[in-house]
This record gives structure tokens, sequence and C-alpha cells, in this order.
């Protein structure tokens, strides 16, 4: 049973660009964001506060925040810790996202510390965002495959999930970080996540290395998911996953999700706009499949 509405999370100017070797000025991304919300889009996951030496391209994720000030949507930061946390709300961040994984060595890689070591790291964050009645969402990073370690065992996904769903995370977003998952494993993962956590608090966040992310989405939503990420254009990648490409593009699950007249919210003609604008911006094609067949049509 397919849901009646997906709510869609734009990632694309976080995910999308924190891996982008060319600098792109906090302008471009306030304007990148602008047509997203002129698409429609309502959940937007804007920056990251994140060390610098790290992820050099989220350095400006707070004047990115300042600029959207305006804005009466929530606009989501990633934050590693406390002291990303304090940064992304002074910005203005309305809502943040700590990031674990269920793989050991890519926990190390990304955040320099253990699986369990992070869970300790999240606590006193937790503890401010309940003061300052801040909604945190999770992510849990390698739920099928780990560029270090291959193959993750449902059951390590689901204990990392659990854990980060009773530390209080309203959603947790499972990720397939390096696009390798196929919908067999992908589904099999799911249902033994969905055992420890309420399929209704999940989120599916496919990259699409190997093309596979439309048809892990498509297997995820007929399981009872509805809260769907994705990177306008496809853009993107993790710093710290070698050979990951972009998260699915933003505008292919809007094609697939209207043709199955399943509700979004957002304008494809208009997000086929905002795709286009960071496409020119960076020089590169649009990677979204959909925005270059209604190109060429
Ligand atoms: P560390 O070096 O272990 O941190 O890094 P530390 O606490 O020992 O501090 C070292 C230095 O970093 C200090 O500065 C701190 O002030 C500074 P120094 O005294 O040397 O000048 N520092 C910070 N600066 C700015 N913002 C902060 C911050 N924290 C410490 N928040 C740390 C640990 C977690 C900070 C580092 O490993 C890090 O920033 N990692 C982020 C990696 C990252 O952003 N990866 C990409 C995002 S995750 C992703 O893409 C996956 C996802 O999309 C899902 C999926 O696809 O699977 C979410
Ligand atoms: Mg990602």
């Amino acid at each position: 049973m397919l849901p009646a509405k997906v709510k869609i999370v734009e990632v694309g100017p976080r995910d999308g660009l924190q891996n982008e070797k060319q600098n792109i000025k906090p302008e471009v991304k306030i304007q990148l964001i602008e047509k997203l919300l002129a698409a429609g889009v309502q959940h937007i996951e804007a920056g990251s506060f994140v060390s610098p030496k790290w992820v050099p391209q989220m350095a400006g994720s707070a004047e990115v925040f300042e600029g959207l000030r305006q804005y009466p949507q929530v606009f989501r930061a990633l934050t590693p810790n406390l002291q990303g946390f304090e940064q992304a709300i002074a910005a203005g961040a309305k809502e943040v996202a700590i990031f674990a994984a269920a793989s050991e060595s890519f926990s190390q890689k990304n955040i320099n510390c253990s699986i369990s070591e992070s869970l300790k790291r999240f606590e006193p964050l937790m503890a401010q965002a309940r003061q300052l009645g801040i909604e945190v969402r999770g992510y849990v990073s390698c739920v099928v495959q780990c560029p270090y370690e291959g193959f993750i065992q449902p059951h390590a996904v689901a204990d990392v999930t659990q854990a980060l769903y009773e530390m209080g995370c309203y959603e947790i977003s499972l990720g397939d970080t390096i696009g390798a998952a196929t919908p067999l494993n992908f589904s099999h993962m799911l249902a033994t996540v969905a055992r420890e956590v309420p399929m209704q608090q999940l989120a599916v966040h496919c990259h699409d290395t190997y093309g596979m992310a439309l048809a892990n989405i498509y297997a995820a939503l007929q399981m009872g998911i509805s809260t769907v990420d994705s990177s306008v254009a496809g853009l993107g990648g993790c710093p710290y996953a070698k050979g990951a490409s972009g998260n699915v593009a933003s505008e292919d699950v809007v094609y697939m999700l209207n043709g199955m007249q399943i509700h979004t919210g957002i304008d494809l003609n208009k997000l086929m706009d905002a795709g286009n604008f960071i496409s020119q911006q960076l020089q590169r094609p649009n990677s979204s499949k959909t925005a270059q067949a209604l190109k060429a049509s």
C-alpha cells in the first residue's frame, strides 16, 4: 500500500554541496534555497556546523542561515556535537540533525570516534535541544554497505537507530551512503529496523551511485515509508565515502511520485529551475534524468 503523500526533505544545500571543491558563495546557496522555496519545498537542510578543517565547503553555513532569517520556514542544520549545535542555533537554525553510523570504521573516518562515543557525544546536545524546544532528527549512515567494511548487518542498523530514537530524535533517516543497496537487502534492513522503531518515524536517504535509489525508495514506500530525502539536480556525495555520488535527484523523486498520484506539494517545473540554476553555477550538466528528459523534449 503506497502513501497518499510524501514528505520530501531536500538535502541538496548541505549533502549536495558539502563535497564541492570549488568555493560556492553563501549568496549562491541562499539563492538556491529561495528557488527551492518557490517550488514549494518545505523541508530544507540548509547547511552544517561541522569542523571547517573537515568539511571546508560548509564553513559559510552561518551566513546562509543568517540570510534565511526572514523566512518562516524551519531550516535544518547538520550538527555533530554541542559546539556545532550552539553555532547553528546562534545563526538561526530552527531544527538540527545529528549523525551516527552503523559501521565502526565509517564512524571513525567521518566523525573521529566510535559509534558508542558518538552516542555519548550527542547527549549534551539532546539535553540542550530539549531545553530550547528544538527538534532533532537523526541520521544513520552505511545502513546496507560501508565503503570500508562491506555489508552491514541489519541488526547493527536497528541498534543505532533505536538508540537515536530513545535519545529523543523525532525522525531517523536511514542513509545508503554509498548508494550500493538493492531493493531486497534495503527492504530487509528496513523491516529489521521497523521492529524497533515505528515506520512513521523513519526516513530513507538514498545516494544514487549505482542507479538503485528510485528502486529502493519505491520498495520503502510500499513498506510504509513516507519521508524521503533527496538532493536537487542529484548534487553531492560524502567526503568520507570515496566514490559515493549524490543523493537521488529531487526532480526524479517528484516525477515518480507525481506519476503515482502521491502528493508532495512541490511544483516540478519550478524545482527544475532550482536544479538548473545550481548546475549552471557549478558549470556542469544537471544530473537529474527527469531534468535532462524534459529539457530535451
Ligand atoms: P575532532 O577533531 O575529533 O574534534 O573532530 P575535537 O572535538 O577534538 O575538536 C578539534 C577541533 O575542531 C577544535 O578546534 C574544535 O574547536 C573544532 P581547534 O582547537 O583545533 O582549533 N570543532 C569544531 N569546529 C566547528 N564546528 C564544530 C566543531 N567541533 C569541533 N562543530 C568532528 C570531530 C565531529 C568535529 C569532525 O570529525 C567533523 O566535523 N566531522 C564532520 C564530518 C562531516 O561533516 N561529514 C559529512 C556529513 S555526514 C554525511 O554526509 C552522511 C549523511 O548525509 C547520511 C548518509 O548519506 O549516510 C548525513
Ligand atoms: Mg548523505
